[in-house]
């Protein structure tokens, strides 16, 4: 199987405190950006395409491997997707869509997602459990309910994906569609999903304690 890999880098990551795009914060003096292209190719993906703010792409293609394939992204992270995938060689008949902001992704995790596809899954998401007692609130902050969380699950990327079902549901999905993943946009069209076991390594950093936890990741060699 040719997988190719659509690495979404194209956010601002404002809520992270930097003056630069997320994916080109440094971890431990490399940008989260390669170590997320490090950990999918080491997982078996044959190529990597990064989509970035238009705005930076010298930054990006300066730091970035040079048989990856950088694209400029879109004002939301679908509409960033969607140039990723347009992007991608005609080989891959596999598409795994990964964060820039989860760098620290484990090889065996991408793997996992490789092996449900190779098994004959049409999409595929990596999964963590729900430890919190999780509630729903209404506007004033007040509990509602509890939501039982034995069936929740929390989702991770990279996701995976036949090629040909991804493309055909972003073609059925409305211009201005917002989604927050990719399973997301699959389900719409009526694709059943399939989980397999996430990594806590995989985590997404969003604000500097997240950072903060990656590199003592590192620095423990956990990954
Ligand atoms: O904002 P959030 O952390 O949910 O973004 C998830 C990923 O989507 C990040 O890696 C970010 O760079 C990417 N993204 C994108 N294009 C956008 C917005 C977000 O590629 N317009």
């Amino acid at each position: 199987m040719h997988a190719v890999a659509i690495v979404a880098a194209a956010g601002s990551g404002s809520r992270l405190g930097a003056d630069l795009p997320k994916a080109l914060v440094p971890l431990a003096g490399r940008p989260l950006v390669c170590w997320a292209v490090e950990g999918l190719l080491a997982g078996g993906v044959a190529e990597v395409v990064v989509v970035v703010p238009a705005a930076q792409r010298a930054e990006f293609e300066a730091v970035l491997p040079p048989e990856v394939t950088v694209v400029d992204g879109g004002a939301t992270r679908t509409a960033s997707v969607r140039a990723g995938l347009a992007a991608a060689g005609s080989a891959a008949t596999a598409v795994l869509v990964h964060d820039a902001a989860r760098p620290l992704t484990p090889p065996g995790a991408v793997a996992r997602v490789l092996g449900a596809l190779g098994a004959g899954a049409l999409a595929v998401v990596p999964v963590l459990p729900v430890v919190d007692t999780t509630v729903l609130v209404d506007d004033d902050g007040l509990v509602v309910d509890a939501v039982p969380r034995a069936p929740l699950r929390r989702v991770q990327t990279p996701q995976g994906f036949d090629r040909a079902t991804l493309e055909a549901a972003y073609d059925a999905l409305e211009p201005d569609a917002e989604l927050t993943d990719d399973a997301a946009v699959v389900r719409r069209a009526g694709v059943a999903v399939t989980t397999v076991p996430g990594d806590e390594r995989s985590a997404k950093v969003t604000v500097p304690h997240d950072l903060a936890l990656a590199e003592l990741t590192l620095t423990l060699g956990e990954t």
